[in-house]
């Protein structure tokens, strides 16, 4: 397909400076493919623990950022901190952010174009929830969101879309390979429609929601799944290793 491989690991709300140490051990002792980038993504306040400590065949992403310069915003981390600390890397639009912090599609959006515009490079989640999919409305949802974010957002070569159907989210059961690619492709003409031709086929589109290394490799030999965004399969450095050199 041309587009190179990705792995991104999701720490979520996890983890300790001794935990982290352990797997940050683990990770700089596995053995991955050339033909893969591979990023972790803990919380902040272990970021310049992680960026310290962890081999540099591993980028770093933080989870979230504010959408926008610093200033009066109790709590909240700007991209340009995340840049000043060595974070190449920014989640956003990740479901738990969507629906448990009530992020919009715009908020998401305006987040994303402003750590572009600082060099920063995102991972952005999309993804139906159950009861959207059962009302048949999964691509509806998906194009709503794709549609803010290809008004914000002019240089794509930044991008790594995730595509996470909420409804699989660490549940241990993944999407079927198929389902999981009619998706992927359904985006990907979107894209294709939206953007132009040039960013649809080149757009790293990984799927994310309980993959690990049983469920990887039949996932991977889909056309239009480009890698994966983990959660729980994150945080053991082998079977991290073996998601990330899945076929
Ligand atoms: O960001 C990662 C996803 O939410 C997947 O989490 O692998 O634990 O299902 P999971």
């Amino acid at each position: 397909t041309g587009r190179k491989f990705f792995l991104g690991g999701n720490w979520k709300c996890n983890g300790s400076k001794d935990s982290i140490k352990k797997l940050v051990d683990e990770l700089n002792a596995a053995d991955f493919d050339d033909d893969v980038d591979i990023v972790v993504c803990p919380s902040y306040v272990y970021l310049t623990q992680v960026v310290g400590s962890l081999t540099k065949r591993i980028d770093v992403a933080a989870q979230n950022c504010w959408r926008g310069e610093g200033g009066a915003f109790t709590g909240e981390i700007s991209a340009d901190q995340l840049v000043d600390v060595g974070v190449k890397w920014v989640v956003a639009g990740h479901a738990e952010r969507r629906h448990i912090l009530g992020e919009t599609n715009t908020v998401v959006a305006l987040k994303c174009a402003y750590a572009i515009s600082l060099g920063l490079n995102v991972i952005i989640a999309v993804g139906e929830t159950l009861f959207e999919r059962e009302q048949n409305l999964t691509n509806d949802v998906i194009f709503e969101q794709l549609q803010s974010l290809t008004s914000k957002i002019a240089d794509w070569t930044k991008v790594v879309l995730a595509y996470e159907p909420v409804w699989a989210i660490g549940t241990g059961k993944a999407c079927s390979p198929e389902e999981a690619q009619e998706v992927h492709l359904a985006i990907r003409e979107w894209m294709k429609k939206n953007t132009s031709e040039e960013v649809s086929s080149s757009l790293r589109i990984i799927y994310g929601a309980s993959v690990s290394s049983s469920t990887c490799n039949d996932l991977a030999k889909q056309h239009d799944i480009d890698g994966f965004f983990v959660g729980g399969a994150a945080w053991d450095g082998k079977e991290f290793a073996a998601i990330a050199n899945s076929v």
